[in-house]
């Protein structure tokens, strides 16, 4: 295990995945927990993650009192990232202070010294790499040695290889450092002797061991199904583990898209063989949405009658089995979880009692489930590869992501308002549909129809009509977080154009959307 010590930078959680990449399995937990949580996971190699902090401040965060004499006589490597490498400095006796020029941005550095963290270069070659620091290491603790300088003359690698430290004032992890991912790989291999070896099989397999261990032979376990990649994977790996003991409830809540159901029920039956109830409630939604346009009272309305549906079910589950459902599944991801430590001991307790703000949407605290979150250590990526190997169609892995109110914040104002949800619905399938003809869905983040309730003038077959706008949505994205629109061709917009006017009764104006994530949101409410 590769272990990743948080003092709070953007790029850690890439760190994580860069080494998970070089199929060594690595884990990303808060740098001030207590040094019981970095001992029980017993890492081979810890690395101290940048941050945004001066060693200086009154409140900079650091490692837990005896990490380094219980690294240094474990035989741990500890490499120390930019603000990392300064918490070793400072905290191993040396001097860190304000550089005389802040370095940020691309830069050269030179190998002042051989080490095997930068491979076969030799003294004197180079290297482009990615600063971002103010602070600086103006005097290495006893034992210290400097790699190599950026041209600026500042400490830019360090190594003291009788202890096993290791310190890098750049940041290896992102792109603009180019041998950035050689460099983490001479360093995990060459100097530290790691073995690459963890497979996303293996992942699977210890998850089934796990969820074998957890849930006795005669619990049933119970799992919301989105229709998203995320909980088919969790629910698809809890089947494998334990069979028809699963229940699997979707809820068609009227605010699906064009035949939504049938498409993922179809799915979940035939190329899954999930046993999933379909509840058809959207009367019961609609009927609660009706006169509301407020987009947070939506989603609250929303929101509580999923928990209705849901209590429903596992409520039935209880009358025909005789037994309490004791478990949900949910999909919650690695990102969701990183930033809390892990429980003292390992990190993979795969049950704890449920919270009632949990992600699932505030579940009644007396349902008293408990959570298995088969996919919590993983990142969404490596969710799409454990899909993969669990046979989910590749459809499915790649759809774009879909809100959990559903049309509902794409219908803006209220949603039963004439036919406002059956024509964004064909809209929709339009757009989808000539987005996945030209070859473009897998470079989108997600697309999508927007319902504006405005009227425009238009003409249309030399008759004056007076219908509705649509609006189209098309983003670029990596996580979700910000966005940037996606640029179409011409000819593909005047094409979808021409076949939502032609074919969508209702509609006399097409518009795109051309903001980016700020100031917008990727949703329309
Ligand atoms: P926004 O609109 O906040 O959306 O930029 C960011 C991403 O989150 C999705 N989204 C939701 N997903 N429940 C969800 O499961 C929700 O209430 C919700 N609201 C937004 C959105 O589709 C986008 O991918």
């Amino acid at each position: 295990l590769v272990l990743i010590l948080d003092f709070g930078s953007q790029y850690t959680h890439l760190i994580t995945r860069r080494i998970r990449a070089l199929s060594v399995f690595s884990l990303c937990i808060s740098g001030t927990c207590p040094l019981s949580s970095i001992t029980s996971l017993n890492p081979k190699v810890v690395i101290l993650s940048g941050g945004p902090h001066s060693v200086h401040s009154n409140d900079s965060p650091s490692f837990a009192d005896g990490f380094v004499d219980w690294a240094q006589s474990n035989g741990v490597f500890v490499l120390g990232i930019c603000y990392g490498l300064q918490l070793l400095v400072q905290r191993l006796g040396g001097e860190v202070r304000v550089g005389e020029k802040q370095e940020y941005g691309r830069m050269d550095i030179a190998v002042e010294k051989n080490c095997g963290i930068f491979g076969g270069k030799k003294v004197g070659d180079k290297l482009v790499v990615w600063m971002s620091h103010g602070d600086e290491a103006a005097r290495l603790p006893d034992g210290f040695e400097v790699v190599a300088r950026s041209q600026q003359g500042a400490v830019a690698a360090v190594e003291d290889r009788d202890r096993k430290f290791y310190g890098l004032q750049y940041h290896p992890e992102v792109t603009h450092s180019p041998e950035g991912m050689e460099t983490l790989r001479y360093f995990l291999f060459d100097v530290c002797g790691v073995n690459a070896g963890w497979k996303m099989e293996d992942v699977m397999d210890e998850e089934i061991e796990v969820i074998n261990n957890t849930v006795a032979p005669d619990d049933h376990v119970i799992c919301a199904l989105s229709g998203g990649v995320d909980s088919t994977v969790a629910a698809t790996l809890v089947h494998k583990a334990i069979g028809d003991r699963l229940h699997c409830v979707f809820v068609d809540n009227g605010l699906l898209r064009y035949k939504e159901r049938e498409r993922v029920m179809e799915t979940f039956e035939r190329d899954l063989h999930l046993p999933v109830t379909c509840v058809d409630a959207s009367e019961q939604f609609l009927s609660k949405l009706k006169g509301v346009v407020d987009p947070e009272m939506k989603r609250k309305i929303i929101g509580k009658e999923f928990i209705c549906i849901f209590d429903a079910f596992a409520h039935e589950l209880e009358q025909k089995l005789g037994k309490k459902p004791a478990f949900l599944v949910q999909g919650t991801l690695y990102p969701d979880v990183i930033e809390s430590c892990p429980p003292p001991g390992s990190g993979r307790t795969h049950s704890h009692t449920i919270k009632s703000h949990h992600n699932v949407g505030g579940l009644p605290k007396d349902m008293k489930l408990k959570l298995i979150e088969p996919l919590k250590l993983l990142f969404k990526d490596e969710v799409r590869q454990l899909g993969r190997i669990l046979k989910v169609p590749e459809p499915f892995l790649k759809r774009h992501p879909f809100p959990g109110p559903g049309l509902a914040v794409r219908v803006l104002g209220d949603v039963t308002e004439g036919n406002a949800l059956d024509i964004v619905r064909q809209v929709d399938e339009i757009f989808i549909q000539s987005i996945k003809d030209a070859g473009i869905y897998d470079s989108i983040w997600q697309a999508f129809a927007v319902f504006l309730p405005v009227k425009s003038v238009g003409v249309q077959g030399d008759q004056r009509t007076h219908s509705y706008v649509v609006t189209l949505r098309a983003v670029t994205s990596q996580d979700g977080m910000t966005a940037d629109w996606y640029c179409f061709e011409n000819s593909f917009l005047k094409e979808v154009s021409q076949k939502i006017c032609n074919n969508v009764r209702g509609v006399n104006r097409v518009t795109l959307d051309i903001t980016s994530k700020p100031p917008s949101t990727i949703e329309w409410e």
